[in-house]
Parts: C-alpha cells; sequence; structure tokens
C-alpha cells in the first residue's frame, strides 16, 4: 500500500509538472499581448474617449497633415443615417483647438441622373472622402457620387486635386502640378462589376507606378490611372489564395481598407531606404453581418513596394479605444496618414514618426487616434 501511495504521488507530482510546463510554453507562444494589437492614442485631449471628437453626425474622417500643425479634415456628413442628401464637411483642424468653424465648408450636394429608383437611396453625393498626397505630393481628394452622363452605374470614383477647392496657401510645400483641375470621373473601361464604384483606397507605391487605386483584397484588384486618366485594371500576379485570406476566416468578408503608405522599417535616420527594408501598409477590415448587426475586425497588411507588390505580412487584429466606450459594435476604420507632413514624400515615413488613423462607431461618430508606426508592425505573420 505505502508503495503504491508513494507512486500515485509521483505520478500526481509528473502530471502536474507537465500541466504546469504546458501552461507555461503556451503563455509564452500566445500570451494576449501577441495576439492583438490594442490602439491608444499618444496625444489625447479627451481622456475619456481616447480619441479625438469630431462634430456630430459626421463619419468616414479622413486628414491630411499640413505645415504649422495645421490638418485639412474630410468628413461625410448626414441628417440622418441614410437620410441624404448626403455632403462632404472639409475643415481645417489643429490637435489643440480641433475644429476651426470659421475654415468649414460643406462641398455642393451631386444629384443623380435619370433613373434614381435603380438606385434607391444611394444615388446621392459626395460620399467617403478620402484626402491623400501623391508621391509627388500632390494634395488629392477623392470621392464617391453620382457619375453625370447616362450610365447603369449608381456611384463612381471622382477626384480633385485640394488647392483648386481649398486655400492651401502658406500651408503645403510642393512644386506638384494640379492634374486634377476639377473635379474629374475615374471611369473604368471595362464593364463594373454591381453597380457602385466604391471604397477605393490609394495606392501609391513609387513615382514609377503612377497613381493607382485598391479595390479589393480577397482577390487582389488594382486600377491603374493612365495620363488620359482613363482607368484600366492593373494585372498582379499573386498566390492562388491571396495572403489576408490565409489569416482572416472564411465565412467573413474582407471589407474596404484605408489608403496605402510607404514604411521604412527602422528609426528615421537609422538606416538608408531599400527595397528589402521599405514595405507598403495600409488597414484592412474584415466585416461579419448578422441582421443589423456588424462587426468590423481591422488588421494592417504590408506589401513588398516593389516588383510585382505581393503581400509581404498581416498583424494581429486591432483594437480601437472607443470599443470600449461604446461597447464592441460597429467600430470602423476608414483612413491612415503620416501626422506629420513629410515634405519631400508625404507618403512615406519610419518607424519612429507616427499616424493618425481615422475611424468611428457606426456611421454616426467620427474619431481619430494618433499611434507610433512601430506599434502597427508587432507580431505580424509572413505571408
Ligand atoms: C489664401 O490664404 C492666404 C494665406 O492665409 C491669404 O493670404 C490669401 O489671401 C488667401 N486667398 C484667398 C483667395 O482667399
Ligand atoms: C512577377 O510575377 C511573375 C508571374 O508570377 C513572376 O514570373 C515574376 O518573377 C514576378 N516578378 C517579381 C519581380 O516578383
Amino acid at each position: 500500500m505505502r508503495w503504491s501511495d508513494s507512486r500515485a504521488l509521483r505520478c500526481i507530482v509528473l502530471v502536474c509538472l507537465i500541466v504546469f510546463t504546458i501552461i507555461i510554453t503556451g503563455k509564452k507562444s500566445s500570451s494576449p499581448s501577441d495576439n492583438i494589437i490594442a490602439l491608444r492614442s499618444l496625444n489625447n485631449p479627451l481622456e475619456r474617449v481616447n480619441a479625438v471628437q469630431t462634430p456630430t453626425l459626421t463619419f468616414n474622417p479622413s486628414f491630411l497633415p499640413l505645415l504649422d500643425g495645421y490638418f485639412l479634415a474630410v468628413l461625410r456628413k448626414t441628417v440622418n443615417h441614410w437620410a441624404g442628401p448626403h455632403s462632404l464637411y472639409l475643415s481645417l483642424a489643429r490637435e489643440e483647438v480641433s475644429y476651426d468653424e470659421s475654415t468649414k465648408m460643406f462641398l455642393p450636394t451631386m444629384k443623380q441622373k435619370g433613373k434614381a429608383e435603380d438606385c434607391q437611396n444611394t444615388g446621392t453625393g459626395p460620399e467617403d472622402g478620402r484626402l491623400f498626397y501623391t508621391v509627388e505630393g500632390a494634395p488629392l481628394l477623392q470621392m464617391t457620387g453620382p457619375p453625370k452622363g447616362k450610365t447603369k452605374m449608381c456611384h463612381i470614383m471622382w477626384i480633385v486635386d485640394v488647392r483648386t477647392i481649398f486655400n492651401l496657401t502658406n500651408l503645403v510645400l510642393t512644386k506638384a502640378p494640379i492634374v486634377y483641375d476639377k473635379l474629374t470621373p475615374l471611369l473604368r473601361g471595362e464593364v463594373a462589376h454591381g453597380k457602385s464604384d466604391k471604397n477605393w483606397s490609394p495606392f501609391l507605391p513609387s513615382q514609377d507606378y503612377g497613381l493607382m487605386f485598391h479595390v479589393d483584397i480577397s482577390s487582389p484588384r488594382y486600377f491603374k490611372v493612365y495620363d488620359d486618366k482613363s482607368v484600366r485594371v492593373h494585372y498582379v500576379p499573386d498566390e492562388e489564395i491571396p495572403c489576408p485570406r490565409r489569416f482572416i476566416p472564411k465565412t467573413l468578408s474582407i471589407h474596404q481598407t484605408t489608403g496605402a503608405l510607404s514604411l521604412t522599417l527602422c528609426r528615421r535616420g537609422e538606416c538608408v531606404p531599400n527595397r528589402d527594408n521599405t514595405v507598403l501598409f495600409a488597414i484592412v477590415q474584415s466585416l461579419k453581418r448578422n441582421g443589423a448587426y456588424r462587426k468590423y475586425t481591422p488588421y494592417v497588411v504590408t506589401w513588398y513596394n516593389h516588383g510585382n507588390l505581393s503581400y509581404r505580412s498581416i498583424s494581429p487584429p486591432l483594437t480601437w479605444p472607443i470599443e470600449e466606450l461604446v461597447g464592441k459594435q460597429w467600430v470602423y476604420t476608414h483612413s491612415i496618414t503620416w501626422k506629420r507632413y513629410h515634405v519631400k514624400n508625404p507618403t512615406h515615413g519610419y518607424l519612429d514618426d507616427h499616424l493618425v488613423i481615422g475611424g468611428g462607431w457606426s456611421d454616426r461618430t467620427a474619431h481619430y487616434v494618433d499611434v507610433e508606426a512601430d506599434s502597427l508592425m508587432k507580431n505580424h505573420k509572413t505571408c
């Protein structure tokens, strides 16, 4: 009896040791901080929200850094959710004082011509503005709106150089010529899928590639704008199953991305940018729908910034601080920009540069958080 007792004891100790080891190693390989990137604003005037608030009933915010700590902000504004017309609200902002009401401006409403009933509520605009710099430094505003002429489309993409609609004198330093001197439709040569061209995201690898948009991540489609302003699919051979699809559950759609920026993976001044250490990155989000419930989950995706522009890595999911405030429902991400105006190439930065990420809750609020680029590059899985 004694002998078997001690054997039983030894067995128990051994089992405990094994369980303990499993727990320890399990913890090591997947501590909670490795499985998620929690966004925290570095500079936060509104502690409770941990994100900067913007005017009420605005959403889809996008920002353009200017000189002297100014930003230009564009927000989509509507009276009631989906009860149009929608318009875009442009305003200068500074972090300390938020919005400068004296500079605010609404873009004129765009109305659908012809059979609006085919388009239900969606045939108005402008909607979903995105502000971005080209590699050469031209400040552009991209938006969705109804087409002008007769077409089956309800929505198309429009683009304009901000310098032609908003006084940016003394706020930008660029010699980039004004190519889009009026609101210009980006018309695709081939027949479009569905009735709406929406959610195109600026994708600007380098000067050689020109102006491109990234449209769909699940079967990567890029559109390239040619010198005559025509738009064609830019063929990018890639893996059969695009990298983000291998890491984001198949049951979820991948919806909407921010524009892409380029990033050299060292601190400013500590390396020289080259093909291997410089990537393109953007935030994409998976979408789970369940009736009126929506759950967006953002991820950072990186691409090689040369050749075939293949996917390079994907981050763990990101969380927004506003999720803690409003519950975990329908927090979306819309835009990303460098926080400071990098005059030489405003699309390019380093790990210690700060970013402004714009998003909000439901289609009702607009916020931003500012984070160090480095924090978005943690624990990526290689493609
Ligand atoms: C544009 O802004 C500059 C600098 O603030 C100002 O001097 C100029 O008068 C403005 N131009 C117009 C047309 O308002
Ligand atoms: C681009 O893709 C093609 C076809 O998959 C491949 O043959 C070629 O080597 C790739 N080029 C680069 C630079 O990755």
